[in-house]
């Protein structure tokens, strides 16, 4: 299964992405976790210890510019668009029980404006997850979509937008749905987030008619102590587990 997660920053994309990852991980599954949102959180959400090293990929500058035949800090007009990246997972990712993370790192625009060769790495790297893996691999992007693209969506089996009852995270549904569309996404799959009664379901419900909601998922104080003490997913008791089972059940 792969799966890219989207929605507005704050509604729960890290946390859905790593209580996942925990449930597939004690159901014997082997997943990996593609951090590509610029809070590079997942490493604490899913207990991987601070003195353990991840390079972001994005750093990688000199290596970046050798695939994609440029010279960092240089203006690149041109650059291989499909460089080769498939050596990268087993160098750069930190595995912690059946749980392998991949951190992208930001990728900073560049005088010259675009940071394209670094785009078009991270882009192939997701690709060439997305495709050549067989393990479960989930994406936790930023707010919009923009790490994938055209070729990107292909691998995706479904694009899930963490939502929470509020109105901008709803608009932040609409434009993820509209931009999905435009990169060829046909499976754009709803989680209802921190849901503390029947009035916020509905509101989700009400505001997203003609959506495939995957499922709901409560607000949880156990949940917010996680990112309030920098616990992990791991650590904590979490009562909303049965709940983020359902989600990766329904999914199929
Ligand atoms: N179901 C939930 N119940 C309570 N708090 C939640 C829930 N889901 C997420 N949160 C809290 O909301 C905040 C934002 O979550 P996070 O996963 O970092 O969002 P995102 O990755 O979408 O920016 C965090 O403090 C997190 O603990
Ligand atoms: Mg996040």
């Amino acid at each position: 299964m792969k799966l890219a997660v989207a929605g507005k920053g704050g509604a729960g994309k890290s946390t859905i992405v790593s209580l996942m990852a925990r449930v597939l991980s004690e159901q014997g599954k082997k997943v990996i976790v593609i951090d590509a949102d610029p809070d590079m959180n997942q490493a604490s959400l899913l207990g991987i210890p601070d003195d353990v090293v991840i390079t972001p990929v994005s750093e990688l500058k000199e290596l970046i510019a050798e695939r994609t035949g440029t010279t960092p800090g240089q203006p690149a007009p041109f650059f291989t668009m499909n460089p080769k990246v498939s050596d990268i997972p087993s160098k750069y990712s930190v595995t912690v029980g059946g749980i392998t993370l991949l951190t992208m790192g930001t990728i900073k625009r560049g005088g010259g404006g675009c940071a394209c060769p670094e785009n078009a790495f991270i882009k192939s790297l997701i690709s060439h997850l997305f495709i050549a893996r067989e393990e479960w691999v989930i994406l936790d992007m930023e707010a919009g979509i923009e790490h994938l693209g055209r070729g990107t969506a292909l691998g995706v089996d479904h694009l899930l937008v963490v939502v929470e009852p509020s109105k901008t995270s709803i608009a932040t549904a609409h434009r993820v749905n509209q931009l999905a569309r435009d990169i060829g996404i046909k499976k754009v799959l709803i989680a209802a987030n921190k849901l503390r009664n029947k009035e916020d379901r509905a509101i989700i419900e009400d505001h997203l008619p003609g959506y495939d909601i995957l499922g709901f998922v409560e607000y949880s104080d156990e949940i917010k102590e996680i990112s309030s003490f920098g616990k992990s997913v791991f650590s904590a008791r979490v009562t909303i587990l049965d709940q983020i089972e359902k989600l990766i059940t329904t999914l199929g």
